[in-house]
């Protein structure tokens, strides 16, 4: 999406006026017929009236929506509906004017409808179906220079998010997506560093080469740095994302059809990470970040890793493979014992970890638990109720750790039965010693059905609810 600021309409956009309460109608610039009718179209509960044609408008009606999280979201989703209709249109412009009397409203219906407008385009040669909406065009009493730029930042992350998960293996594996990585680090202003499969042999960081072994691929382990101005943390944020390329289950074989045909999005964590610390650099938040991705594909193949195996990770644990499927939280744990070298002051991590969590509470939301301050929990939700990227947070008792004793190494990478989202984050936990957030994001990463503005297959997850957090976290 192009988000120009511009003062007036160009010739052929659709000119979208947002209308709210209380009404100037006659500041509206609106001729009196279209008055008549948007009235009698908004008293009947339709917030958006196309007149097509001489007029070319588009009117939406805020009317009756404040800033609560659930009214903020209905806007998004009012944005969304409004994209729909330009593209049935045909239009692909439009000019947006705000009588609405709130700029964060427009920002939330806008945010809705550029979101909404996103399609992975990439490897069709037709254009049937494509989306003809591609430029914004805002004047500065709509949204001003750093409303307009945050939401253009905030849509572009979502969307580099997205691609990534929507990219398949034949064209992402984990060293494909390293050097992506790279790109939008030199886009935004973070460092970014990637260790090849030689330099993780000599860390010893075995959970990763477990993974990697059934593999012809490499594995890579990506390392994002972001110290903006003059950071308002002394010890930096650490953000944790699942990198898994692919997850065919590796000898654990998953079932092709609905197990692992969509298993390209396991690494939506990592792309969370990433696209978030884009965010970040762009909007300059004054704050010391540090992202992780431990990067696979999870195989079958010649030497892969066996059921029954003990593999020594890079903190010294050592750990009973009993199903190579759980292989998320085996990089994981290497990723988190790598971030205790930063001290961090908090760190969280993103990974679509378990079935699981997928199965409990579908695609609505992450699951959410871990070992810091009740305080940073809430802050965290709030962020996820503000962004509609929402958390269900977990017990997260001691007794869940009995499930993942073994008897032939430390632990073992599977609990006996119940409680599998908790017993993987309990796995987790070995490996940390700071406080930490795990989200299991198995559910919403990826979604099989429309979904509004979160489209369909990857949602981008994280993303939103990352810059949102760091970005209140720097206050
Ligand atoms: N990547 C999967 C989890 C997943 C499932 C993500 C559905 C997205 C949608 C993960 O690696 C996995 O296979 N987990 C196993 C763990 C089990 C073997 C303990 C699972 O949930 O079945
Ligand atoms: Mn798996
Ligand atoms: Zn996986």
């Amino acid at each position: 999406m192009i988000f120009n600021s511009a003062r007036s309409a160009a010739a052929g956009d659709l000119l979208i006026t947002l209308l709210g309460e209380p009404t100037d109608w006659a500041q509206s610039g609106l001729d009196a017929e279209i008055i008549d009718t948007a009235k009698k179209a908004f008293a009947q509960k339709r917030d958006l009236l196309l007149l097509p044609g001489k007029s070319n408008r588009l009117l939406v009606w805020f009317g009756g929506k404040d800033n609560s999280d659930s009214d903020r979201e209905a806007l998004r989703r009012l944005g969304a509906d409004a994209a729909e209709l330009i593209n049935r249109h045909c239009f692909s412009s439009a000019f947006v004017l705000n009588h609405s009397g709130s700029s964060s409203k427009a920002w939330d219906f806008l945010e809705g409808v550029a979101l909404a407008n996103y399609q992975f385009r990439k490897y069709r040669n037709s254009d049937e179906g494509l989306n003809t909406l591609n430029t914004l065009r805002i004047p500065a009493s709509t949204l001003n220079a750093a409303e307009l730029k945050e939401l253009e930042i905030v849509v572009s992350a979502t969307y580099k998010a997205r691609d990534l998960v929507n990219e398949p293996l034949s064209t992402l594996t984990a060293v494909q997506m390293s050097k992506e990585f790279q790109t939008m680090g030199r886009e935004a202003g973070f460092s970014v560093s990637v260790l090849n499969k030689k330099k993780i042999q000599e860390l010893g960081m075995g959970g990763i080469l477990a993974v990697n072994l059934g593999s012809p691929d490499p594995p890579t382990f990506t390392i994002m740095e972001w110290k903006g101005g003059r950071p308002r943390n002394k010890k930096p944020l650490v953000l944790v994302g699942k990198g898994v390329v692919y997850d065919t289950g590796g000898l654990s074989l998953k079932h092709t059809a609905k197990g692992m045909d969509f298993m390209k999005c396991d690494m939506a964590g990592g792309a969370a990470v990433a696209a978030a610390m884009y965010a970040i650099a762009m909007a300059k938040v004054p704050v010391h970040v540090i992202a992780l991705v431990p990067a696979s594909d999870n195989r079958p193949g010649g030497n892969a890793y066996v059921p029954g195996d003990v593999i020594k990770m890079m903190s010294g644990k050592t750990v009973e493979v009993l199903n190579t499927d759980a292989e998320g939280r085996m990089l994981l744990a290497d990723a988190l014992h790598y971030a205790k070298r930063y001290k961090p002051e908090l760190v969280i991590d993103l990974a679509t970890l378990t079935g699981a969590s997928a199965m409990a509470i579908g695609p609505l939301g992450m699951v959410a638990m871990g070992t810091a301050d009740e305080q940073v929990m809430k802050n965290l939700k709030q962020s996820g109720q503000a962004v509609h990227e929402r958390l269900a947070e977990y017990p997260f008792w001691p007794e869940y750790g009995e499930e993942i004793k073994s008897e032939i190494a430390d632990i073992k990478n599977v609990g006996n039965g119940f409680g599998g989202s908790i017993t993987a984050g309990k796995f987790l936990e070995h490996f940390t010693e700071y406080p930490w957030i795990h989200l299991d994001i198995a559910g919403p990463a990826f979604l099989h059905t429309p979904n509004a503005y979160r489209t369909r297959f990857g949602s981008g997850i994280g993303t939103r609810l990352l810059y949102h957090f760091v970005k209140n976290y720097a206050q």
